[in-house]
């Protein structure tokens, strides 16, 4: 057994309101949760803290010894979110206190409105971790990369090199409706982890651990706002945390994924499908069509606690070529207007503002006779008709 003391790196994010629209956080409400987070750094609560933004997204990035759930630590990230809120709505920023669903805090933030990925490990000698944090999509964002980082071997070389990685991973995936969850590892279960993770919105990759020795590799925030709101509110604009090198794939594999600017659903209204653009820190705020959906990673090293970084990981112009193309993807899609695949499906888009608009036609569909009926209703169907 190891009796090395333990340390939670915990990443809780909201969007609390922002500048001009849903586009970029504000600095004075950045101001306002550092300030929470530095008296309880003072205290001893945390060891250490980041507090960053990627678009109209607040993020607090802290270290600590309490463990994940820890109700001390949701309770200061949900005053940081109160107090900044307060800023924003002294200032009148656009949708202050959004993502605070609640006016009370009940012990934990998961099920109030934040987004939370929480991972504890004892240290190593050196631990590189990734942050990453994107705007204008959903929690499966990440399947496909994260699956590329731990499963695939043609983007993780030590898969195949490394004896410390060559076991594989296991996975811990998440149905978002259900709250289920199942445990897969690869490479012999890999095609079964696909035949889910293939529906982002449904399933989610929530957690990944190496096979050999049950370490802690990945996690994701899960959170669906729109669920538990259970109408549209935006998307979940979603966080992660990775570790790196020595028994974990390299920091550069942990970032290759991203070259690939796949399509991901939020943008514009929680709507679209667009490309997941990699961007440095001062890229992140979401312009076009209220974006194209971007992400940041911020790359750090965990010394006893303390977040020695960040390095603004994607600025570089290794990644420009991805940023070029994720252009060209979003004028592509963006010419289908109103049309899928660029709007989202059926299924999606009764979490959107789309069903308050299907509803005024429900009563104008008259029945044609003689014509086929479906036996099964299909989703438009059930939209129009409330089923
Ligand atoms: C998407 C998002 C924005 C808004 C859009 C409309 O997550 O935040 O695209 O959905 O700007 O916003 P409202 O309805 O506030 O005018
Ligand atoms: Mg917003
Ligand atoms: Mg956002």
């Amino acid at each position: 057994m190891n009796d090395k003391p333990k340390t939670t790196v915990s990443v809780i994010k909201a969007d609390i309101g922002s500048l001009a629209g849903h586009h970029v956080v504000h600095p004075d409400t950045m101001a306002a949760a550092t300030k929470v987070l530095a008296e309880a750094k003072s205290k001893g609560i945390i060891i250490d803290f980041y507090v960053t933004h990627v678009g109209d997204d607040l993020e607090l990035i802290m270290t600590h010894n309490k463990g994940v759930d820890a109700p001390e630590i949701h309770e200061l990230a949900w005053s940081a979110f109160k107090e900044a809120t307060k800023i924003s709505k002294e200032l009148g920023l656009y949708a202050a206190g959004q993502d605070l669903l609640s006016e009370a805090f009940s012990g934990n933030v998961r099920g109030l409105g934040p987004g939370v990925a929480e991972m504890e490990f004892v240290e190593r000698p050196a631990e590189p971790i990734v942050v990453f944090m994107a705007d204008k999509t959903e929690p499966g964002a990440y399947n496909l990369p994260i699956f590329r980082i731990f499963a695939d071997p043609f983007n993780t070389a030590g898969l195949v090199i490394d004896p410390r990685l060559h076991d594989g991973f296991k996975f811990e995936v998440f149905d978002v409706f259900e709250s289920k969850s199942v445990t897969l590892s690869t490479p012999e279960e890999m095609y079964d982890l696909l035949a889910i993770i293939g529906t982002p919105s449904r399933y989610v990759i929530r957690r990944v651990y190496r096979k050999s020795d049950n370490e802690i590799g990945a996690v994701v925030s899960v959170e669906r706002l729109n669920l538990i709101a259970g109408k549209y509110i935006g998307k979940d604009d979603p966080v992660a945390i990775v570790r790196a090198q020595s028994g974990f794939p390299a920091l550069g594999e942990v970032l290759e994924p991203f070259t690939f600017p796949h399509l991901v659903a939020g943008w514009m209204r929680g709507s679209h499908h667009g490309p997941l653009m990699p961007v440095p820190q001062r890229y992140a705020k979401a312009t076009r069509f209220d974006g194209p959906p971007r992400i940041i990673a911020l790359g750090f090293q965990v010394k006893n606690g303390r977040l020695v970084g960040p390095s603004d990981l994607f600025d570089d112009v290794a990644f420009d070529k991805a940023r070029e193309l994720a252009q060209e993807i979003a004028d592509y899609m963006r010419r289908h207007g109103p049309f899928m695949p660029h709007r989202l499906g059926p299924e999606e888009m009764e979490y959107t503002t789309l069903p308050q608009v299907l509803e005024k036609l429900k009563d104008r569909f008259v029945k044609v006779e003689g014509e086929f009926k479906a036996r099964k209703p299909i989703v438009e169907t059930k939209m129009l008709t409330h089923e």
